[in-house]
């Protein structure tokens, strides 16, 4: 083990950069040469590499987003892209590759792997729907914004009596609607993974009205699936928070408004949490191929790094927590 490369890939994800600085100076510490991919499987398809030194990665701990730079390749995924990138690879003289990203990237690596090239696959998204992991690097980050817009909303809402239905990133997961839902005290957590029923939406809020409750907030994960659209004839016309609140406001007769938080989740400095677990994965990568271990998805359990093999990984689904979804329930609705 000579020479390293780094790459992320997919949506990029707060704490990529300081897993970038980790794997780049723990490498550097040990005597090996670190060379950086630019976009991903892209870079690696048309040999878009940068060697990395230390002031290479020097003030980027606090930069969300990535310095590598993500992509979406198509040429990868075909067997000729995939030569084409190993051919990249052997002519750079790189031993192996770690790869920070999610379970498309991690399908990447596998492939590298299968090709007889020791990769290490780290987990990073938003999303936190990787099996193999406890937590992957960005959700952390990713919960405090969507919780820093949802009690700036509350303000508005609580003077203005209104019903808010807020929007939040997860396309096949409820991973952040559910723990930003729970810590921001949302009277209903809309998720793709649990069919949702609007009537008894509605009566949670108008029963929350009688109560005396100033406004209500609903957090809907932007994949969460349910009962077709009631037109309303207003303007509400796209996606989840669209459909729920267009229901909602006709169903209850209450002033209803929709915030679609997107892209802004994904960005902003990454939190303590990300950055020491950005960090533990990106020395502990360096440790598994100095070791000689071969190829390795690193995930965290029980506040461990563990490195486990492709195989193990790829075949573990991620539950989302219904002790958050029951308890946010009861917590919210008394
Ligand atoms: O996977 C992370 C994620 O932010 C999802 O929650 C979201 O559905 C998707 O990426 C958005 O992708 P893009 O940035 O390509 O629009």
């Amino acid at each position: 083990m000579r020479r390293i490369a780094v790459l992320t890939s997919g949506g990029d994800a707060p704490g990529m950069n300081p897993c970038v600085r980790a794997v780049v100076r723990k490498s550097l510490y040990h005597g090996l040469e670190i060379v950086g991919v630019r976009r991903g499987f892209h870079g690696l398809v048309t040999g878009d590499f940068m060697e990395m030194k230390s002031r290479t990665v020097g003030d980027i701990l606090q930069r969300g987003g990535t310095i590598l730079k993500s992509a979406r390749s198509d040429e990868f995924k075909t067997e000729e892209g995939r030569a084409k990138a190993l051919l990249q690879i052997r002519t750079c003289e790189i031993d192996a590759v770690v790869g920070i990203g999610g379970d498309g990237t991690f399908r990447g690596l596998h492939l590298l792997s299968q090709m007889g090239l020791p990769t290490v696959a780290i987990p990073a998204t938003i999303d936190n729907d990787i099996g193999s992991t406890e937590y992957a690097i960005g959700f952390d980050t990713a919960c405090n914004n969507v919780l820093d817009a949802i009690n700036k909303i509350r303000d508005t809402a609580t003077s203005h009596e209104r019903t808010y239905v807020i929007e939040v990133m997860g396309r096949n997961s409820g991973h952040i609607a559910l723990a930003a839902g729970l810590a921001g005290g949302a009277e209903s957590i809309l998720i793709p993974e649990i069919e949702y029923d609007i009537q008894q939406v509605c009566t949670r809020i108008i029963d929350g009205a009688r109560q005396g409750k100033s406004h209500s907030i609903v957090i809907v994960a932007e994949g969460a699936s349910g009962a077709p659209p009631v037109s309303s004839g207003g303007t509400l016309t796209e996606g989840a928070a669209y459909r729920v609140g267009q229901q909602i406001a006709h169903i209850t007769g209450f002033e209803t408004r929709i915030i679609v938080l997107g892209h802004i989740q994904r960005g902003g400095a990454p939190s303590v949490r990300d950055r020491i677990l950005a960090t533990m994965f990106g020395a502990k990568a360096i440790d598994v191929l100095l070791a000689g271990e071969g190829s390795a998805v690193l995930g965290m359990f029980q506040n461990e790094v563990r490195a486990i093999s492709f195989e193990e990984a790829l075949s573990m689904k991620r539950p989302i927590n219904m002790d958050y979804y029951e308890l946010s329930n009861i917590l919210s609705n008394l």
